[in-house]
């Protein structure tokens, strides 16, 4: 547990019983990440296609995939309401990338992807994002990776200042479907 601000947040391995509360940050926190201008149809179908609780059902029993759950410590445990609720969540992919553009320029192997970091828009800028990142840099080296790779729409610059602040540097572009559009993406990269 770390107090960050005003926000107090412990990133842990997440489990069967947080799909739902995973769907319900992924759905808020996805089209933060999109350009300026993505259709809501694409980013829904996105959201209800990838990020689904039936979804992270199976991400969640995936042994090549680890989601980390950034939980709110102020959220009394044990609230009667169903699951707790999330702050943000990270996961990570092992394996080498599937994606041609992705495999040229990540030479440092074996390769884990960082394939989602998103934080709720109220718990940006003070520290919790660092907590899951820090959660995901563990995973990702307890994997007996080499190295770790992003992609991050060209236009999220918030994201890239985030990122270039824990070590990642630009390795290439690739490209990212959302619905009906294709998106850039620049991919970062860092040794572990
Ligand atoms: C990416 C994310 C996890 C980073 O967490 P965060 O709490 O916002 O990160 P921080 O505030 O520590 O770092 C962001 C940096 O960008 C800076 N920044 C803010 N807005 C910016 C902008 N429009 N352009 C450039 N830099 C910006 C901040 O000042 C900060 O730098 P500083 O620490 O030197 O002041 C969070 O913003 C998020 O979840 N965003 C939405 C989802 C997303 O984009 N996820 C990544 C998908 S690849």
């Amino acid at each position: 547990m770390r107090h960050h601000g005003g926000v107090t947040v412990t990133a842990r391995p997440a489990t069967a019983s947080d799909a739902p509360a995973l769907a319900s940050v992924a759905a808020l926190t996805f089209p933060l990440a999109c350009p300026p201008g993505t259709a809501l149809a694409d980013m829904a179908r996105f959201v209800t296609t990838v990020l689904s609780e039936q979804r992270f059902d199976e991400y969640l029993a995936d042994p090549t995939r680890h989601v980390l759950a950034l939980q709110d410590d102020a959220a009394a445990p044990g609230t009667p309401l169903l699951g707790a609720p999330l702050l943000g969540y990270a996961m990570l992919v092992t394996g080498d990338p599937a994606d041609a553009d992705v495999a040229a320029v990540v030479e440092a192997r074996p390769a884990v992807e960082l394939s989602k970091l998103y934080v709720a828009p109220d718990a940006h800028g003070q520290g919790a994002a660092r907590v899951l990142m820090e959660a995901a840099l563990a995973t990702a080296t307890a994997t007996g990776a080499s190295s770790i790779w992003l992609g991050v729409n060209q236009q999220n610059a918030r994201a890239q200042a985030f990122y270039a602040k824990h070590g990642f540097e630009r390795a290439g572009t690739k490209q990212f479907t959302v619905g009906t559009e294709t998106h850039d993406d620049f991919v970062l990269v860092r040794a572990l």
